[in-house]
């Protein structure tokens, strides 16, 4: 609950202003009194009768009214507030924030705030993905304001891609944990490994496979989402992370991988190994290019470090989820998995499902537990797919909270 929290609203032209409607009417809900100040351009995506009349509070636009020449201090909105959301934040209030740049009251206001501030974006996917905007977000959350972050689904565009307001609900709960603790995971380290590896050939060359990393960044994000410490040990991939809570360690080769969980696991509560790591890494590796000949060019290859088994013999209370991709005897050889690796659960992908596995933005998952209980779940985007998993990692930490 927020009750007799002050918060100040700031909303910007977006296509999701009309959003804007039901945050407040959650805010009054659970309590909070609501300021709302407005760009000019907002009042064009919904009126300030519609948000004054939910908040039972005059908007505010300008810095002074001019029929009679009263003045809207923006200092003195900061100090009212205890907390100040932006929602939904243009891309273009997010750059102007991130520079300083104070040509509104909404702006000014944020210059001026000592309250916390939190940023929730709606963009279309392309401008969300833009260096500029992901290079102004991280100043200012260097600056300390939270994010709450844009979510994946249908945009206004028609384009389907992130940059979505996240849902009033979720905007919410954000500030309702904020000022309140505790969110699922909160006071829980989590490591997630993802992507594929690449074994050096040569100077030039590597041996790889085509995993994106998508399915463990999902689960990262999800992680992160519920409160968790996350520390994302990541093989080569072009995805990056957006919660802060997040840190990204990036390494190259299997024995990188193996390195960097080694001395993270330790401190963890929970293990998610869904990275695509090579079995086998060449034994030599030349410094040089090697040079075309006409006879066959044989490569030698060596094992890698098995990091589930390794991490499974030390693991003791920690959780840790393993994954599966199979063609052939595909439950079968997931439980052989489940056993050798000692994992709580494994999660089996069927190279048999369309649409799931590697490269793909959606999945299709089977989980099996310790007591061989096997639950299939339907084709989905990756990241809904994250939240099924994460909810069981959550089911197994519960005793030890
Ligand atoms: N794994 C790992 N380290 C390795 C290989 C695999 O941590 N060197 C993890 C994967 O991240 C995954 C699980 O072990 O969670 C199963 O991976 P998989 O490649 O299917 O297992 P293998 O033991 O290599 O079995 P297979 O004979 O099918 O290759």
């Amino acid at each position: 609950m927020l009750n007799g929290k002050h918060i100040l609203l700031g909303v910007t032209g977006s296509i999701a202003a009309y959003k804007a409607a039901n945050i407040v009417r959650l805010l009054v809900t659970q309590g909070a009194e609501v300021k709302i100040v407005m760009t000019p351009l907002a009042k064009q995506f919904i009126t300030p009768l519609t948000l004054a009349t939910l908040a039972k509070n005059p908007i505010y636009v300008d810095f002074f009214n001019p029929e009679n020449g009263e003045w809207n201090s923006h200092v003195s909105l900061g100090m009212w507030a205890d907390a100040y959301l932006i929602a939904p934040a243009t891309a273009n209030t997010i750059g102007k924030m991130a520079n300083g740049i104070a040509d509104n009251l909404l702006l000014t206001s944020y210059l001026s705030a000592k309250c916390p501030v939190f940023v929730a974006p709606a963009m279309d996917l392309d401008m969300f993905a833009h260096p500029a905007v992901q290079k102004n977000i991280e100043t200012l959350k260097s600056y300390g304001v939270h994010f709450i972050d844009a979510e994946d689904g249908e945009l206004a565009s028609g384009l389907v891609g992130k940059g979505r307001l996240a849902a009033p609900e979720k905007i919410v709960e954000n500030l309702d944990v904020f000022f309140n603790g505790q969110m699922s995971l909160t006071g829980k380290k989590v490591m997630v490994t993802a992507g594929p590896t690449y074994e050096k050939i040569d100077a030039v060359r590597f041996i790889g496979n085509y995993s994106s990393g998508k399915m463990g960044y999902a689960i990262a994000e999800e992680c992160a989402s519920r409160g968790a410490e996350v520390v994302l040990v990541s093989g080569p991939t072009s995805l990056n992370v957006h919660n802060c809570n997040i840190k990204l360690v990036r390494v190259n080769s299997a024995r990188e991988m193996y390195e960097a969980c080694n001395s993270e696991f330790p401190q963890c509560n929970a293990a998610v190994l869904s990275a695509a790591v090579a079995d086998f890494t060449p034994q030599n590796v030349s410094d040089t290019k090697i040079k075309r000949k006409d006879n066959n060019l044989e490569i030698t290859l060596k094992p890698t470090d098995d990091i589930a088994a390794t991490l499974g013999k030390q693991k003791g209370d920690r959780v840790l989820v393993g994954f599966a991709l199979e063609k052939e005897n595909e439950l079968e050889n997931a439980i052989g998995k489940l056993e050798r690796k000692n994992f709580d659960f494994i999660v089996l992908n069927s190279m048999n499902d369309k649409g799931a596995g590697f490269n793909h933005d959606t999945n299709k998952i089977t989980i099996i537990n310790r007591s061989k209980e096997v639950k299939n779940f339907d084709l989905k985007p990756k990241v809904m797919v994250a939240k099924d998993i994460v909810d069981e990692i959550e089911k197994l930490l519960k005793p030890l909270l």
